[in-house]
């Protein structure tokens, strides 16, 4: 959603700021700003769009300080516009406030504060917060640690999600932060801190990192920070190193970030094989451990997920059914939660975030804590905070993915999944160990078949040429090849704005085939042997109503009545979408690039929802 960054240090503090807000405006761009300390002063400034324009704000050179916070903007009250962006100040100047979250009873709040006298310049819920510090601090001004404290109250009213920076010009030495249900961690470096909501901002300044639980305050200066838990007991906290080396936060000459994410896939789920399968050996999650005992004890498995990580729980439901024969339940986190899912302690839930900031996806995970579920977190982000709260964490290890449309986790969350299925099977002695052996050894040739898959690029940019005027797109697929299209369907609309649909190809018949017309694009995936036959007479049903056709496929199949044809490596047909996506991912991409569009933040979406 929003992005935060903050520094105290003995240098000038805004190109840093603006430096790492450039590195988080994947996160959200409607609108960024940025204040500054400095005798005694706090200078405000922020403007409407992309974080470039605040280089055009005139005398944003001239900021000096060296304490100072930022903040890049995705509107969730208030449209995007410079008197809704961040910081805002509290009405007589003396506090300056990024946040990012959502304040549920705001308004209740706004009117407290109406009622005592302060008025408001903006539509957000933010706005509130740094009022309700000074009408703290006013009331506070015996206490020795008065702005701490300060915040300390005004969060105690709070209710919803927030992290925050908090600046006052009455204690020019000092920065307060906060979290509670949104990402915040602090950056260490010599004689100065920083502050973000996700670590690539700051990654070139330290590697060295402090992160913060739900309820925690934090007191900066530039040579110290120390802790409070949420009834402000001071608390001590470990010191973690991050190894992401900063050029995996750059484009490293590629246009943009999805693309180079594309491309680094072969890379990517070679590091989530990682060491857990190695030739002939049994498959290793010795972090999880469990024995057979644990695992017959469980009669359900739950995938909870939003977006792509849904759809990757999706391609993988079929692999623990067929290996572990447990009934296996793919839910949007957004539902589970309000669903009153049947969850008890023989369900094991599984919880897919890549960034691990979700906020439906960490409440459907608390939900089933509370139920007494084994909960396994699958992120790709070391101590974000849905891995703080699972029983069990698995990392998808796949670098840092930047592009708001997800690629490599999405294939490196199949992969790290596909593994633990095997490893439940090998537990459990559920199948013949030929059938494990056979997948555990596709799995091992994944990198070079991914890197085959990417060489026809070109093929896939021409297609995309002839189609990418297109006002509908139709995905077909059966079984394991319908989930990709589920995925390739996301993709399509995420970043070339082109409505598409995905539909199990059997389903077709019952009501989409009305929409068939002369000239409508549509794209079958057709990798399992078993279902192939039936595949190819749903695509013919289009055919003869006047479809364009692209087939992404590893079947022997006579093509001469597709449009075009995009042949991948063969594999077992449990886990052919790691390889059946690529096309379709570089599709969505050169649709994208051909109409002109911000590939990598495409609009009013962000790559980490860490709200309702
Ligand atoms: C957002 C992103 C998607 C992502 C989804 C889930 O909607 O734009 O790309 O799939 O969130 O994110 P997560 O970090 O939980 O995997």
């Amino acid at each position: 959603m929003c992005g935060i960054v903050g520094y105290i240090g003995t240098k000038k503090a805004s190109p840093i700021l603006i430096n790492g807000l450039l590195k988080l405006e994947y996160r959200g761009y409607d609108s960024s700003g940025i204040s500054t300390m400095e005798n005694g002063y706090i200078s405000n400034m922020k403007d409407k769009g992309r974080v470039k324009n605040l280089y055009d704000l005139p005398g944003i050179n001239d900021l000096n300080g060296t304490i100072g916070i930022a903040h890049t903007r995705w509107a969730t009250h208030g449209k995007p516009c410079k008197e809704n962006s961040h910081p805002h100040m509290d009405n007589s100047n003396t506090f300056s406030v990024v946040h990012n979250g959502i304040i549920e009873n705001y308004v209740e709040l706004k009117q407290f504060l109406l009622d005592n006298g302060y008025h408001f310049l903006s539509e957000t819920d933010t706005e509130i917060i740094p009022n309700l510090i000074h009408y703290y601090y006013t009331k506070n001004s015996e206490n020795t640690d008065r702005l701490l404290n300060s915040v300390y109250l005004a969060c105690k009213d709070l209710k919803g999600s927030y992290a925050i920076e908090v600046l006052c010009k009455e204690e020019p030495d000092y920065m307060i932060v906060a979290r509670k249900d949104s990402p915040l961690v602090i950056g260490v470096g010599e004689q100065e801190n920083y502050v973000c909501s996700d670590i690539p901002a700051v990654l070139s300044y330290t590697k060295n990192f402090y992160l913060l639980n739900d309820g925690d305050f934090a007191k900066l200066s530039k040579d110290d920070v120390s802790f409070y838990d949420n009834n402000l007991s001071p608390i001590t906290k470990e010191l973690k190193n991050i190894d992401w080396d900063v050029s995996s936060c750059e484009k490293d000459g590629y246009e943009d970030f999805m693309l180079k994410e594309i491309y680094e896939q072969p890379k990517s789920v070679r590091e989530t094989i990682g060491s857990r399968l190695k030739k002939d050996e049994k498959i290793n999650f010795d972090d999880i451990g469990f024995s057979k005992e644990v695992l017959q004890k469980f009669n359900r498995i739950y995938l909870v997920a939003c977006g792509t990580a849904m759809h990757a729980g999706l391609a993988v439901k079929p692999l623990l059914e067929k290996l572990c024969h447990i009934t296996t339940i793919v839910d949007i986190a957004s539902e589970f939660r309000y669903r009153e899912p049947l969850i008890d302690e023989n369900t094991l839930c599984i919880y897919i975030s890549q960034s691990g900031e979700t906020a439906d996806t960490i409440a459907a995970l608390k939900l089933a804590k509370s139920k007494g579920a084994t909960t396994i977190a699958v992120s790709n982000v070391i101590g974000s905070s849905i891995t703080r709260e699972a029983d069990y964490t698995i990392y998808t290890h796949a670098g840092p993915e930047i592009a708001v449309a997800s690629t490599k986790a999405y294939t490196s969350q199949i992969t790290l999944l596909t593994l633990l299925a095997l490893y439940f099977a090998e537990v459990l002695e559920s199948v013949p160990v030929d059938k494990i052996n056979n997948i555990k050894e596709e799995l091992l040739l994944l990198p070079e078949k991914l890197t085959e898959v990417l060489k026809d690029s070109d093929r896939i940019k021409d297609f995309a040429h002839k189609v990418y005027t297109e006002k509908d797109v139709f995905f077909l697929g059966r079984g394991t090849d319908y989930t990709v299209a589920m995925e390739a369907s996301l993709k399509l609309k995420e970043i070339s704005y082109i409505h598409s649909e995905a539909y199990a190809s059997g389903e077709l018949k019952h009501g989409p085939i009305a929409l068939i017309e002369n000239g409508i694009t549509v794209i079958g995936i057709l990798t399992d042997p078993f279902l192939v036959e039936k595949s190819v007479s749903n695509l013919q049903e289009v055919i003869t109503r006047g479809a364009k056709t692209l087939i992404i496929t590893n079947q022997e199949l006579n093509t001469s009545s597709y449009d075009e044809v995009i042949n991948i490596p063969n594999t077992n047909p449990l886990i052919s979408p790691i390889l059946s996506i690529i096309p379709l991912q570089l599709f969505s991409y050169y649709i994208s690039k051909e109409k002109g569009l911000d590939v990598d933040k495409p609009r009013n979406l962000a790559k980490s929802v860490t709200v309702e």
